[in-house]
């Protein structure tokens, strides 16, 4: 396929130099068009904008001049490129040229064959590059309406999928519920009356029941949370009371697995939290670091005030986080390389649920860790 030459509309009075002009460009494969004067050269232009690739003026022309013929043609496009030709050599004239709207300005003399060559390879070259942008621009402003347009979409399937879980966990909370109610009634009026095996169904029956319900619970809350509606209800209240209070609720657990909970409270001024929701972030840190943690090891917990806000941080004696790990921390369904350690459940969703209750608090959460060194969880909740 042979490509479309490139197409200059010459204008000057002089026709040696519109026939010298004519032939250094055919030369070199330009299609040629010429005029005596600006203002036919503007009429040539206006017919048919798009067939006009460059246009080359001369400055002094009878009817219409170069700046004359400039100021025409920009009044209708600033696109097409210009340059004037001029006896001059005074950079006024060539500033006047530019400011009007001239790509580029060439004095005529000697040396014009071999100058008005590359003046005009550099103005394509120039126009070539400056449609090759605005193409590119245009393509990434359409980019960007796309991006955004399946951004909106995205948000919308995730409110979807947000309701669905709600409404899902919500429903399924009351059957599961009955499930385990008539579990435990069974074992307690079954006891002895039904065969062994029977009673380690029933009991098998009302474990995975409760660790459904624990699970719906969770989904219940992301959902909550990622739909915006999570509401603290803040209150003041004792925290060291409600830290002893869970850990003793926790401390079941950790006995089973021989692990011993060691705490450092200071005393701290009264705080205003929302306590259930804190109970949670706190339940989540203390069964995390008994889940993940050895057969007889030890959990230290802390309270401590700092500045303006108050730390509780729970330290483990387990593997720690490994630094590929790090990042996915507080992250949703986020099962990391430490594995329970008694065959405790494990759904990833604990630390997702404490970073939003504790961002709903105005607080912060961190962890510290080396790998094989333990960890240490912490929360801050600010004393305003
Ligand atoms: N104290 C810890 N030591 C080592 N790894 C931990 C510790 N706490 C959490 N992790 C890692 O981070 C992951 C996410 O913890 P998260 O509390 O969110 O979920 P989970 O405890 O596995 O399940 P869930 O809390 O939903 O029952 C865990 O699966 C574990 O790999
Ligand atoms: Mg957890």
């Amino acid at each position: 396929m042979t490509e479309e030459r490139i197409s200059i509309l010459v204008a000057d009075d002089d026709p040696f130099v519109r026939a010298m002009l004519q032939e250094i460009l055919e030369s070199a494969d330009y299609a040629v068009q010429t005029s005596d004067d600006g203002s036919e050269a503007f009429r040539i232009w206006f017919a048919s904008p798009e067939s006009t690739d460059l246009i080359i003026s001369d400055m002094n022309m009878e009817k219409m001049s170069g700046l004359e013929l400039i100021r025409q043609v920009r009044r209708y496009s600033g696109a097409v490129p210009l340059i004037i030709l001029t006896v001059n050599d005074e950079i006024s004239v060539a500033l006047e040229a530019i400011r009007s709207g001239a790509t580029d300005y060439l004095l005529k003399d000697e040396n014009i064959q071999e100058t008005i060559l590359i003046s005009v390879e550099r103005v394509i070259e120039k126009d070539r590059l400056k449609k090759q942008n605005l193409r590119l621009m245009h393509e990434l402003e359409e980019k960007n309406r796309e991006l955004a347009a399946s951004n909106r979409k995205l948000l919308d399937l995730n409110q979807q999928k947000n309701r669905f879980l709600g409404i899902a966990a919500h429903d399924l909370r009351g059957p599961i519920g009955g499930i385990m109610g008539l579990s435990e009634m069974l074992m307690e009026e079954g006891a002895g009356k039904i065969s062994e095996d029977h009673e380690t169904f029933i009991r098998t029956i009302h474990s995975v029941s409760k660790e459904m319900l624990l699970l719906l619970n969770d989904l219940l809350d992301v959902s909550v949370i990622e739909s915006g509606r999570l509401d603290i209800r803040p209150e003041t209240d004792d925290l060291k009371a409600l830290l002893e209070k869970r850990i003793e609720i926790n401390r079941f657990a950790a006995d089973k697995k021989k692990i011993r909970i060691q705490t450092d409270f200071s005393d701290i001024p009264p705080l205003s939290f929302d306590a259930k929701r804190i109970s949670q972030v706190f339940d989540n840190y203390i069964s995390n670091a008994v889940k993940f943690s050895p057969i007889n090891s030890n959990i230290y917990i802390k309270l401590t005030q700092e500045n303006d806000f108050v730390r509780v941080t729970v330290r483990d004696e387990g593997p720690g986080i490994s630094e590929e790990d790090r990042g996915k921390l507080f992250g949703e369904f986020q099962r990391l390389s430490a594995r329970p350690t008694a065959g405790e459940s494990s759904t990833g969703l604990g630390l997702a649920i404490v970073k939003k209750i504790i961002d709903g608090h105005g607080g912060k959460v961190c962890a510290e860790s080396r790998e094989g060194e333990g960890a240490a969880f912490s929360f801050l909740i600010p004393f305003t």
